[in-house]
Protein backbone atom coordinates (compact mmCIF):
# COMPACT_ATOMS: atom_id res chain seq x y z
CA UNK A 1 0.00 0.00 0.00
CA UNK A 2 1.33 3.67 -1.03
CA UNK A 3 2.32 5.98 2.09
CA UNK A 4 -0.93 8.32 2.93
CA UNK A 5 -1.10 11.81 0.78
CA UNK A 6 1.72 13.91 1.77
CA UNK A 7 0.46 16.56 4.64
CA UNK A 8 2.81 19.87 5.00
CA UNK A 9 5.37 19.26 7.42
CA UNK A 10 5.16 20.63 10.67
CA UNK A 11 6.57 23.72 11.47
CA UNK A 12 10.28 23.16 13.15
CA UNK A 13 9.66 25.28 16.74
CA UNK A 14 7.41 22.07 17.77
CA UNK A 15 7.82 20.25 20.88
CA UNK A 16 8.58 16.58 20.33
CA UNK A 17 8.34 13.91 23.33
CA UNK A 18 10.54 10.43 23.29
CA UNK A 19 10.20 8.05 25.46
CA UNK A 20 12.67 5.14 25.57
CA UNK A 21 15.28 7.13 23.51
CA UNK A 22 17.80 5.63 25.25
CA UNK A 23 16.90 2.18 23.34
CA UNK A 24 18.73 1.51 19.71
CA UNK A 25 15.44 3.21 17.72
CA UNK A 26 14.71 5.72 20.36
CA UNK A 27 17.82 6.95 19.72
CA UNK A 28 18.25 7.08 16.28
CA UNK A 29 14.85 8.45 15.98
CA UNK A 30 15.75 11.58 18.27
CA UNK A 31 18.92 12.00 15.89
CA UNK A 32 16.90 12.05 13.17
CA UNK A 33 14.01 14.16 15.10
CA UNK A 34 16.99 17.03 15.43
CA UNK A 35 18.20 16.55 11.83
CA UNK A 36 14.73 16.89 10.02
CA UNK A 37 13.31 19.99 12.49
CA UNK A 38 15.88 22.24 13.30
CA UNK A 39 14.34 24.41 15.60
CA UNK A 40 12.20 21.67 17.35
CA UNK A 41 12.92 21.29 20.93
CA UNK A 42 12.61 17.57 22.13
CA UNK A 43 12.47 16.09 25.61
CA UNK A 44 13.70 12.18 25.90
CA UNK A 45 13.43 9.86 28.21
CA UNK A 46 16.35 7.12 29.23
CA UNK A 47 16.27 4.99 31.53
CA UNK A 48 19.02 2.16 33.55
CA UNK A 49 21.68 4.08 31.38
CA UNK A 50 23.46 7.41 31.23
CA UNK A 51 22.52 9.85 28.88
CA UNK A 52 23.00 8.43 25.52
CA UNK A 53 24.18 12.15 24.17
CA UNK A 54 24.18 15.79 25.30
CA UNK A 55 22.11 18.27 22.73
CA UNK A 56 21.05 21.91 23.26
CA UNK A 57 17.86 20.98 22.39
CA UNK A 58 17.19 18.00 23.97
CA UNK A 59 15.95 17.50 27.63
CA UNK A 60 16.76 14.47 28.98
CA UNK A 61 14.64 13.13 32.08
CA UNK A 62 15.77 9.30 33.84
CA UNK A 63 11.88 7.71 33.64
CA UNK A 64 11.25 4.25 34.46
CA UNK A 65 7.96 3.97 32.35
CA UNK A 66 6.47 1.64 34.63
CA UNK A 67 6.11 3.93 37.30
CA UNK A 68 2.73 5.69 37.01
CA UNK A 69 3.73 8.56 39.51
CA UNK A 70 6.58 9.19 37.36
CA UNK A 71 4.89 9.88 33.97
CA UNK A 72 2.59 12.33 35.83
CA UNK A 73 5.65 14.34 37.26
CA UNK A 74 7.28 14.66 33.49
CA UNK A 75 4.23 15.43 31.91
CA UNK A 76 3.51 18.38 34.47
CA UNK A 77 6.73 20.23 33.48
CA UNK A 78 5.07 20.67 29.39
CA UNK A 79 2.40 23.08 28.58
CA UNK A 80 2.47 21.69 25.03
CA UNK A 81 3.55 18.81 23.41
CA UNK A 82 2.97 18.49 19.20
CA UNK A 83 4.02 14.78 19.25
CA UNK A 84 4.45 11.87 21.97
CA UNK A 85 6.43 9.38 21.01
CA UNK A 86 6.87 6.27 22.99
CA UNK A 87 9.81 4.02 21.46
CA UNK A 88 10.11 1.71 24.97
CA UNK A 89 10.00 -2.00 24.95
CA UNK A 90 11.03 -5.23 26.31
CA UNK A 91 11.32 -8.50 25.10
CA UNK A 92 13.78 -10.12 27.15
CA UNK A 93 15.49 -9.63 30.35
CA UNK A 94 15.32 -10.56 33.83
CA UNK A 95 12.40 -11.53 34.27
CA UNK A 96 13.02 -14.45 31.11
CA UNK A 97 12.66 -14.31 27.76
CA UNK A 98 10.29 -15.26 24.58
CA UNK A 99 8.25 -18.47 25.10
CA UNK A 100 8.54 -21.29 22.59
CA UNK A 101 5.43 -23.04 24.30
CA UNK A 102 2.78 -22.58 26.79
CA UNK A 103 5.02 -25.03 28.92
CA UNK A 104 7.34 -21.86 28.98
CA UNK A 105 4.99 -19.32 30.30
CA UNK A 106 5.74 -17.59 33.38
CA UNK A 107 3.14 -15.15 35.22
CA UNK A 108 5.97 -12.49 36.16
CA UNK A 109 7.36 -12.46 32.56
CA UNK A 110 4.13 -12.14 31.12
CA UNK A 111 3.12 -9.26 33.46
CA UNK A 112 6.84 -7.57 32.98
CA UNK A 113 5.63 -7.90 29.52
CA UNK A 114 2.22 -5.75 30.14
CA UNK A 115 3.90 -3.39 32.57
CA UNK A 116 6.34 -1.88 30.05
CA UNK A 117 4.68 -2.57 26.52
CA UNK A 118 0.91 -2.12 26.86
CA UNK A 119 0.63 0.14 30.65
CA UNK A 120 2.84 3.38 30.28
CA UNK A 121 1.20 3.89 26.81
CA UNK A 122 -2.48 4.09 28.47
CA UNK A 123 -0.48 6.20 31.06
CA UNK A 124 1.18 8.81 28.52
CA UNK A 125 -1.96 9.12 26.48
CA UNK A 126 -3.81 10.01 30.04
CA UNK A 127 -1.18 12.70 31.30
CA UNK A 128 -0.32 14.30 28.16
CA UNK A 129 -3.71 14.64 27.18
CA UNK A 130 -4.02 18.71 28.02
CA UNK A 131 -0.55 19.14 26.47
CA UNK A 132 -1.38 17.20 23.54
CA UNK A 133 -4.49 18.95 23.21
CA UNK A 134 -2.72 22.38 22.70
CA UNK A 135 -1.40 21.19 19.62
CA UNK A 136 -2.85 22.27 16.73
CA UNK A 137 -1.47 18.96 14.89
CA UNK A 138 -0.57 16.29 17.84
CA UNK A 139 0.33 12.83 17.44
CA UNK A 140 0.60 10.39 20.21
CA UNK A 141 2.60 7.09 18.53
CA UNK A 142 4.14 3.72 20.11
CA UNK A 143 6.28 1.35 18.36
CA UNK A 144 4.79 -2.10 18.70
CA UNK A 145 5.31 -5.10 16.45
CA UNK A 146 3.64 -7.33 13.73
CA UNK A 147 3.55 -10.08 16.16
CA UNK A 148 1.19 -8.37 17.92
CA UNK A 149 -1.14 -8.59 15.04
CA UNK A 150 -3.71 -11.08 15.89
CA UNK A 151 -4.95 -11.57 11.89
CA UNK A 152 -0.76 -11.72 11.09
CA UNK A 153 -0.17 -14.39 13.55
CA UNK A 154 0.96 -17.41 11.53
CA UNK A 155 4.03 -18.44 13.93
CA UNK A 156 3.03 -19.01 17.84
CA UNK A 157 4.64 -18.49 20.04
CA UNK A 158 6.10 -15.56 22.34
CA UNK A 159 3.11 -15.39 23.88
CA UNK A 160 3.94 -12.74 26.46
CA UNK A 161 5.87 -10.36 23.82
CA UNK A 162 2.26 -10.72 21.08
CA UNK A 163 0.11 -10.56 23.98
CA UNK A 164 1.42 -7.10 25.65
CA UNK A 165 1.59 -5.66 21.77
CA UNK A 166 -1.76 -6.92 20.88
CA UNK A 167 -3.09 -4.94 24.12
CA UNK A 168 -1.24 -2.42 23.16
CA UNK A 169 -2.66 -2.01 19.93
CA UNK A 170 -5.91 -2.45 21.57
CA UNK A 171 -4.99 0.69 23.47
CA UNK A 172 -4.18 3.17 20.59
CA UNK A 173 -7.33 2.09 18.81
CA UNK A 174 -9.72 2.56 21.57
CA UNK A 175 -7.60 5.74 22.42
CA UNK A 176 -8.20 6.86 19.00
CA UNK A 177 -11.78 6.61 19.04
CA UNK A 178 -11.83 9.13 22.35
CA UNK A 179 -9.54 11.30 20.39
CA UNK A 180 -12.03 11.33 18.01
CA UNK A 181 -14.21 13.67 19.87
CA UNK A 182 -11.55 14.94 22.75
CA UNK A 183 -8.80 16.12 20.32
CA UNK A 184 -10.12 16.25 16.71
CA UNK A 185 -6.88 17.73 15.37
CA UNK A 186 -5.25 14.36 16.26
CA UNK A 187 -3.50 11.34 15.37
CA UNK A 188 -2.86 8.14 16.95
CA UNK A 189 -0.67 5.29 15.73
CA UNK A 190 0.79 2.19 16.49
CA UNK A 191 4.05 1.66 14.21
CA UNK A 192 5.97 -1.56 13.25
CA UNK A 193 9.93 -0.77 12.66
CA UNK A 194 10.84 -3.72 10.87
CA UNK A 195 13.51 -5.99 12.50
CA UNK A 196 15.92 -3.56 13.25
CA UNK A 197 19.84 -4.61 14.53
CA UNK A 198 19.13 -3.25 18.08
CA UNK A 199 20.16 -4.80 21.50
CA UNK A 200 16.05 -5.87 21.71
CA UNK A 201 16.63 -8.43 18.74
CA UNK A 202 20.01 -9.10 19.16
CA UNK A 203 19.34 -12.93 20.61
CA UNK A 204 17.02 -13.44 17.88
CA UNK A 205 18.81 -12.68 14.44
CA UNK A 206 20.15 -15.93 13.07
CA UNK A 207 17.66 -16.22 11.30
CA UNK A 208 16.80 -13.25 9.77
CA UNK A 209 17.98 -12.39 6.42
CA UNK A 210 20.47 -9.91 6.30
CA UNK A 211 18.53 -7.61 4.05
CA UNK A 212 15.20 -7.21 6.22
CA UNK A 213 17.78 -6.54 9.05
CA UNK A 214 17.61 -2.62 9.41
CA UNK A 215 19.66 -0.21 11.10
CA UNK A 216 18.08 2.15 13.50
CA UNK A 217 18.78 4.88 11.27
CA UNK A 218 17.15 3.95 8.33
CA UNK A 219 14.19 2.66 9.93
CA UNK A 220 14.29 6.44 12.14
CA UNK A 221 13.98 8.12 9.08
CA UNK A 222 11.02 6.21 7.56
CA UNK A 223 9.26 6.75 10.75
CA UNK A 224 9.58 10.16 10.65
CA UNK A 225 8.44 10.70 7.07
CA UNK A 226 5.53 8.49 8.03
CA UNK A 227 4.39 10.53 10.91
CA UNK A 228 5.10 13.88 9.32
CA UNK A 229 2.24 12.41 6.56
CA UNK A 230 -0.07 11.49 8.91
CA UNK A 231 -3.06 13.24 9.25
CA UNK A 232 -6.70 12.92 12.00
CA UNK A 233 -8.13 10.76 8.83
CA UNK A 234 -5.35 7.99 9.49
CA UNK A 235 -5.72 8.12 13.03
CA UNK A 236 -6.10 4.82 14.60
CA UNK A 237 -4.41 2.22 12.11
CA UNK A 238 -1.39 0.40 12.63
CA UNK A 239 1.93 0.93 10.15
CA UNK A 240 5.05 -0.17 9.18
CA UNK A 241 7.94 1.89 8.73
CA UNK A 242 7.19 1.92 4.79
CA UNK A 243 3.32 3.19 5.55
CA UNK A 244 1.92 0.57 4.28
CA UNK A 245 -0.97 -0.85 6.99
CA UNK A 246 -1.09 -3.69 9.03
CA UNK A 247 -4.33 -5.77 10.02
CA UNK A 248 -4.77 -5.80 14.07
N1 LIG B 1 14.38 -4.26 17.27
C1 LIG B 1 13.40 -4.85 16.58
O1 LIG B 1 13.67 -5.68 15.67
C2 LIG B 1 11.97 -4.54 16.88
C3 LIG B 1 10.98 -5.16 16.11
C4 LIG B 1 9.65 -4.86 16.37
C5 LIG B 1 9.32 -3.97 17.37
N2 LIG B 1 10.29 -3.40 18.12
C6 LIG B 1 9.90 -2.47 19.17
O2 LIG B 1 10.62 -1.27 19.01
C7 LIG B 1 10.75 -0.60 20.27
C8 LIG B 1 12.22 -0.21 20.46
O3 LIG B 1 12.99 -1.39 20.54
P1 LIG B 1 14.57 -1.39 20.24
O4 LIG B 1 14.80 -2.37 19.17
O5 LIG B 1 15.07 -0.01 20.09
O6 LIG B 1 15.10 -2.07 21.58
P2 LIG B 1 16.19 -1.59 22.65
O7 LIG B 1 17.39 -1.07 21.97
O8 LIG B 1 16.34 -2.73 23.58
O9 LIG B 1 15.46 -0.36 23.38
C9 LIG B 1 14.42 -0.56 24.28
C10 LIG B 1 14.29 0.69 25.11
O10 LIG B 1 13.21 0.52 26.06
C11 LIG B 1 13.68 1.01 27.31
N3 LIG B 1 12.98 0.43 28.46
C12 LIG B 1 12.80 -0.87 28.75
N4 LIG B 1 12.18 -0.97 29.94
C13 LIG B 1 11.97 0.30 30.37
C14 LIG B 1 11.39 0.85 31.53
N5 LIG B 1 10.88 0.08 32.50
N6 LIG B 1 11.35 2.20 31.64
C15 LIG B 1 11.86 2.99 30.69
N7 LIG B 1 12.43 2.53 29.57
C16 LIG B 1 12.48 1.20 29.42
C17 LIG B 1 15.14 0.59 27.34
O11 LIG B 1 15.86 1.28 28.34
P3 LIG B 1 16.79 0.44 29.36
O12 LIG B 1 17.60 -0.52 28.52
O13 LIG B 1 17.61 1.44 30.06
O14 LIG B 1 15.85 -0.30 30.27
C18 LIG B 1 15.56 1.00 25.94
O15 LIG B 1 15.82 2.38 25.89
C19 LIG B 1 10.21 -1.59 21.31
O16 LIG B 1 8.89 -1.25 21.64
C20 LIG B 1 10.22 -2.92 20.57
O17 LIG B 1 9.24 -3.80 21.09
C21 LIG B 1 11.62 -3.66 17.89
Amino acid sequence: MPLPSVKSIPDATRQINVVGASGGIGRALVACLLDRFPRARIAATHHRGDIPFEHDRIAWQRLDIRDPGAIAAWSSRFGQVDWLLNCAGYLHGEAGGPEKNIRSLEADFLLENLRVNTLPTLLLAKHFSAPLKKSGSPILATISARVGSIEDNRLGGWYSYRISKAALNMALKTLSIEWQHSHPRGCVAALHPGTNDTRMSKPFQAGVNPQQLFNPEYTASRLVKLLSQLDPGQSGNFWTWDGARLPW
